[in-house]
């Protein structure tokens, strides 16, 4: 299978073979290749399939426009407890609930995966056994206790045979195993270099396949500007696509979510409630 059959929505798109150089009036010979062509039809049917994941709350789908990209990496950020978790399991069962690319990849590096938080989840949303059953059979939970593993488990996804059914990538948290496992000064540019390469890997797995990634991250204090940041630096910041922090209010289950920082979406602000049901 060449790369282009991989996006064509069936087998009936016409090829253009791309002849030896000689055909081409170029000087070197190279191997033929094969180019397919789309129709603007099945370009835009295409782009109707691979809509982003729902949240589930319609206000934030639209600051979102429509919900977690795919083809992107999306960071949530925040302090310890403030949902961040729930946010990541909620997208995950709306994902798998789906029917384009339901496979969910999970890469829990904090011990807090929940299979029975997702089966809360969906008994809100009142889904039948066999679809809650569906949802947690395409949902596959890698637990990973040391950096090294985690490396490995993202090099692994390449290879994995069903990769065109993947709609989604969660890591939760990115940072933690790296920032516990190398925390000394001297470790630091190993860590970031490490980091850097994880967050290439991840891009260029979701631009290839059309995977929406989602990684947690936790925050440090900036002393200077008074106020919680993301950690990871600026290989965080330019590393991923879509800034998002969830904030706690006034005590309570309150929580303020906003966008950060986007290429295209503005950044916006709403007010969500954390409960059973997840963040609504
Ligand atoms: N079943 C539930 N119903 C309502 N709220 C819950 C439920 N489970 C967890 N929470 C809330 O989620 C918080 C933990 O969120 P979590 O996503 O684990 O935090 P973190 O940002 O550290 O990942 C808990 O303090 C609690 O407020
Ligand atoms: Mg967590």
């Amino acid at each position: 299978m060449n790369l282009f059959d991989k996006y064509s929505p069936n087998k009936k798109n016409t090829e253009i073979r791309v002849g030896t150089v000689e055909e081409n009036f170029v000087l070197e010979e190279q191997p033929s290749r094969e180019i397919v062509f789309k129709s603007a039809s099945e370009i835009l049917e295409d782009s109707k399939l691979s809509q982003p994941i729902s949240t589930g709350v319609s206000g934030l789908n639209q600051l979102l426009h429509g919900g977690i990209e795919r083809g992107s990496i999306t960071e949530v950020f925040g302090s310890p407890t403030v949902g961040k978790s729930q946010f990541a399991f909620q997208i995950t069962k709306n994902n798998s609930l789906g029917k384009y690319k339901p496979i969910s990849i999970f890469i829990d590096t904090e011990g807090t995966f929940k299979p029975q938080r997702i089966v809360q989840m969906l008994k809100h949303q009142k889904a039948s056994q066999s679809s809650t059953k569906d949802v947690l059979d395409n949902i596959m939970v890698f637990s990973v206790s040391n950096y090294k593993d985690q490396i490995k488990v993202v090099q692994s996804i390449f290879q994995m045979p069903n990769l065109e059914n993947v709609g989604l990538i969660v890591i939760d948290s990115l940072t933690n195993l790296f920032r516990a496992q190398l925390s000394s000064k001297s470790q630091i540019i190993r860590r970031q270099q490490l980091i850097n390469l994880q967050l290439s890997k991840l891009r260029s797995l979701a631009q290839r396949n059309k995977i929406a990634v989602l990684v947690t991250n936790q925050v440090g204090m900036d002393y200077q500007a008074q106020r919680n940041i993301p950690v990871g630096g600026n290989i965080l910041a330019h590393g991923v696509t879509h800034r998002l922090q969830i904030e706690r209010m006034d005590g309570g289950n309150k929580r303020l979510f906003k966008i950060v920082s986007s290429p295209f979406i503005p950044e916006g602000v709403i007010e969500l409630r954390l409960t059973e049901q997840g963040l609504i």
